[in-house]
């Protein structure tokens, strides 16, 4: 069975004491989820506060990037032993804001993944068109080209262990949701891809959330299809209400 997993990447918002407000609503009203994992992937100036608040807690720690090497001279980087010493379970890898302001390339996306695969942090591998490649008919392969380069020489166990985000570029901040159907189209082809590149047990045990304006209104919708396993959030993921929300509607559903 496949883990929902809902995640709010929170981007470049919120100071500290912003942050702890926050997950200090979210702790209170959602201590009772069991069957949807909850994921917070604050910046990371917040992390290590955010650590401790939530260590008894349902809710799990991710970061929003990290460098492929474990150390070095790499001014203004992160790396993955410094995630873990900070509790995090997740890091999101390839956000296309990474791939379209900083450079990030499947050959980077592909040695960070593998970096926290080996200190075992789940990386949440997100991968998506431009609406210029949708409208060109390209979709499905640059969908390709993002999982076959991002997760190149992976075995099957350590594909096993990776989170994918579907997300649309031009469905990121615009208030543009892919409709359900068009959103289970790439899903249902990203399986298929994950299949070929493992086996169909272990594509049909991946999770692929879908990102892109996801809020409380259209999660259901979204998440029913076969092939969605939960959401990646920004903006929704910065207020309490529609993030609890997104996340009480993802639990009322059955898993798949
Ligand atoms: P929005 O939910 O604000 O569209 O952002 C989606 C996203 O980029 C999550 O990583």
């Amino acid at each position: 069975m496949r883990k929902i997993i809902i995640a709010g990447n929170w981007k470049m918002y919120k100071t500290i004491s912003e942050a702890l407000e926050l997950v200090n609503g979210l702790k209170r009203i959602l201590y009772n989820i069991e069957n949807v994992e909850i994921v917070i992937c604050p910046p990371y100036t917040c992390l290590d506060q955010i650590s401790e608040l939530i260590s008894e807690s349902n809710i799990k720690l991710g970061a929003q990037d990290m460098h492929w090497e474990t150390e070095g001279a790499f001014t203004g980087e992160v790396s993955v032993l410094m995630l873990k010493d900070l509790s995090c379970r997740y890091v999101i890898i390839g956000h296309s804001e990474r791939r379209q302001y900083f450079s990030e390339t499947n050959e980077t996306v592909n040695k960070k993944v593998k970096t926290a695969l080996k200190y075992n942090i789940t990386p949440i591998v997100c991968v998506g068109e431009k609406l210029e490649e949708r409208q060109a008919g390209k979709t499905f392969q640059i969908i390709e080209d993002h999982i076959k380069n991002g997760l190149k020489d992976l075995s099957k166990e350590e594909l096993a262990r990776v989170v994918i985000a579907y997300e649309p570029v031009w469905a990121i901040g615009t208030g543009l949701t892919a409709k359900p159907e068009q959103a289970q189209e790439v899903h249902s082809f990203i399986r298929k891809l994950l299949s070929d590149m493992s086996d169909e047990e272990t594509a049909q045990n991946i999770t692929i959330q879908y990102g892109g304006s996801v809020k409380p209104d259209n999660t259901k919708d979204l998440i029913k299809q076969k092939d969605i396993d939960g959401a990646l959030v920004g903006g929704a993921s910065l207020k309490i209400d529609p993030f609890v929300e997104i996340i009480k509607n993802a639990a009322g559903l059955e898993a798949k």
